[in-house]
């Protein structure tokens, strides 16, 4: 809980008189507690909501807690995010540090590489990879739906899952019980834990490290190591099995298929290493990819049946278009409503609300505040930045003449993230939704 006494930390006090150094203040934020700041009051359930209400109390979109000497700025407008994230990105993209997820890699080449590996192979302009799966696995999941509309969490993602997985690379899942996804959902649950501002105090006390893992403090410390064996196994299985059936009649052209055949048969030690970068790009796109979209279609479903009325004109929208047939990627724009209902529930319960924290690499000063190196930098989106922000109302999107409103900002522009850190593939989620 955030107390506004006057007791300050003397982390908090070490950083305070950084800043004063600057002659500027860090930005405002609940005083904390002696020695560990605001560890306890970090929130770590519910983050978005418990980070908005800091901004409320302190009246600032911009603000900032210290957890033993860790700075985390939250910035809880989307205007905000884009001036530090965006406008200022080649200061502001990095990240905490984590091992081969290169979502989790700090800024630098290791980063660079395994990015640009996963642009090469899906530039958002060149659809011929995904939209003939993103076709397949829509229409299995619609007759799917339709057979088994009680299993609708299970097939969702067992269907999308499965999707994923076949575009990173090429083999068919069970759409239940895979171990695969099984191992990759349990991982992907840890480094949420791990990454969690205020949850990581090995990062900011790397004295833990040293503790034995039965010491208070260090769950973290027996966490990443379960982590670290989890990972490399939710990233050497499929690889392997992909291997295992190139060429078979079972495998079907996807990231590895491609990126390999990109490789040549060269046998040195060059190839051996980008082979490794494969590796590490193809675990990603389950690691990033598979929850948020079943975000995304969770929170639609969600907001259709919390408003039923919407509901109907969706439908009524989808049997004048298709007249009961199955949907295709050139309907989207003969379905303006459909595509304003995706933007609100986007906007309304945003898919990862707090997105990944950045990390700034320099110094700086941001109005009135100064923004220590190093800092976590966290975009709320939480906040409702829109007029009646917490009302489901995809027609704060839609003109009267059935059109998308171009005014109103567009929720995917910002739910991806920020700057060079930005999700990219923006095309393969509107289009799976
Ligand atoms: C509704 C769907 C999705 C949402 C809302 C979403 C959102 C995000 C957000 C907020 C970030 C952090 C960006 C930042 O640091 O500013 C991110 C990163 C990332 N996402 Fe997504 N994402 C989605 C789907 C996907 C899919 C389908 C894939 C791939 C198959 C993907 C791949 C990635 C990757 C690779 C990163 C790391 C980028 C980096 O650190 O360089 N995302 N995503």
């Amino acid at each position: 809980m955030p107390r506004y006494s006057s007791v300050v930390s003397p982390w908090t006090y070490y950083l305070r008189r950084r800043a004063s150094k600057q002659q500027l203040p860090l930005p405002p934020g609940p005083k904390g507690w002696p020695i560990l700041g605001n560890a306890l009051d970090m929130p770590l359930e519910n983050m978005a909501q418990g980070y908005a209400k800091w901004g409320k109390e302190l009246n600032s979109d911009i603000v900032c807690a210290t957890a033993l000497g860790k700075v985390v700025v939250v910035l809880n407008s989307v205007d905000k995010a884009l001036d530090l994230l965006d406008q200022r990105s080649a200061k502001y993209s990095s990240r905490l540090g984590f091992d081969y997820p290169f979502a989790l890699l700090p800024y630098g080449d290791r980063w660079k590489e395994r990015r640009r590996m996963f642009v090469q192979h899906f530039r958002p302009a060149d659809t011929s990879i995904i939209y003939p799966q993103a076709r397949e696995f829509v229409r299995r999941f619609l007759v799917q739906l339709k057979e088994m509309p009680e299993g609708f969490f299970d097939v969702t993602r067992g269907t999308m899952g499965a999707f994923i997985m076949s575009l990173a690379y090429g083999f068919p899942i069970k759409p239940r019980g895979d171990p695969h996804l099984d191992l990759a959902e349990a991982t992907i649950k840890m480094v949420g834990e791990i990454i969690t501002p205020g949850a990581n105090f090995i990062d900011v006390l790397p004295i833990l490290k040293y503790l034995p893992t039965w010491a208070p403090g260090t769950s973290n410390n027996r966490k990443a190591k379960e982590y670290s064996y989890m990972s490399e196994r939710c990233r050497s299985a499929p690889f392997n099995e992909a291997l295992s059936k190139l060429g078979s009649d079972e495998a079907r052209p996807s990231f590895v298929s491609v990126a390999l055949s990109a490789l040549g048969d060269i046998n040195d030690e060059a190839t051996a290493y980008k082979k490794e970068v494969v590796k590490d790009t193809a675990a990603m796109f389950y690691m990033a990819g598979t929850d948020t979209i079943i975000g995304s279609i969770l929170s639609w479903v969600w907001a259709l049946l919390k408003n039923p009325g919407v509901q109907a004109r969706v439908h009524a929208e989808l049997d004048e278009v298709l007249k009961g047939r199955m949907p295709d990627f050139e309907d989207q724009e003969k379905l303006p409503y459909l595509m304003a209902t995706l933007m609100e529930s986007t906007r309304w319960a945003p898919p990862v609300p707090i997105g990944v924290p950045h990390m700034n690499t320099e110094d700086d000063v941001y109005g009135d505040y100064f923004i220590p190196k190093d800092s976590i930098i966290v975009a709320n989106l939480w906040q409702k930045d829109y007029p009646n922000g917490a009302t489901y109302d995809p027609s704060r999107f839609f003109t009267p003449d059935r059109k998308i409103d171009q005014r109103v900002r567009d929720p995917f522009t910002v739910v991806f993230g920020f700057g060079r850190r930005q999700a990219y593939l923006l095309l393969l989620p509107t289009s799976v939704a």
